[in-house]
């Protein structure tokens, strides 16, 4: 049986603390752990962006990220922390008045890698809202409403200033 770890961190705005195997990602952590399961595994191996997540500001990766490696300084958000944030409703309205979701495994992280693009960038054209999602795999929607949507939420953004 693996050694369990403690690792201090701050999850959603909190400060925690958990208990980790040496090879549990971030992603089984969120999951198991804290009970988040918007995120969630697609392929685990860094390809399909299903459990994108921010950490200190920005998208990674979660089931590439072991978990003991974050430490004190480090402030990781899930979809689950951003339920009141206004501009992560915008994305999500915008996704399901556009027709974005169908099956909606790949959504949590698109709406994660979608967000951070808007909170970075708040009126990219379309090619940066592909770039910025092309990392996120879906294998429903064939991505045209999917771009539709984020150009959606950030002109819905625009016009509600
Ligand atoms: S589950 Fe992490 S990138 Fe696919
Ligand atoms: S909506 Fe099914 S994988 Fe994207």
């Amino acid at each position: 049986m693996e050694n369990l770890l403690k690792t201090v961190f701050t999850l959603n705005g909190k400060r925690v603390e958990t208990e980790v195997s040496p090879t549990m990602t971030v992603l089984e952590m969120v999951r198991r752990n804290f009970r988040l399961t918007a995120a969630k595994e697609g392929c685990g191996k860094g390809e399909c962006g299903a459990c994108t997540l921010l950490l200190n500001g920005e998208p990674i990766n979660s089931c590439l990220k072991l978990a003991a490696s974050l430490t004190e300084s480090d402030s990781l958000v899930t979809v689950e922390g951003l339920e009141n944030d206004e501009l992560m409703q915008s994305v999500q309205s915008a996704f399901v008045n556009e027709g974005a979701v169908q099956c909606g495994f790949c959504i949590p992280g698109m709406a994660m890698t979608s967000y951070s693009l808007l909170k970075q960038n708040p009126n990219p054209t379309p090619h940066q809202i592909k770039q910025a999602l092309s990392g996120n795999i879906c294998r429903c929607t064939g991505y045209r409403k999917i771009e539709a949507a984020v150009s959606k939420a950030s002109e819905n953004r625009r016009s509600s200033k």
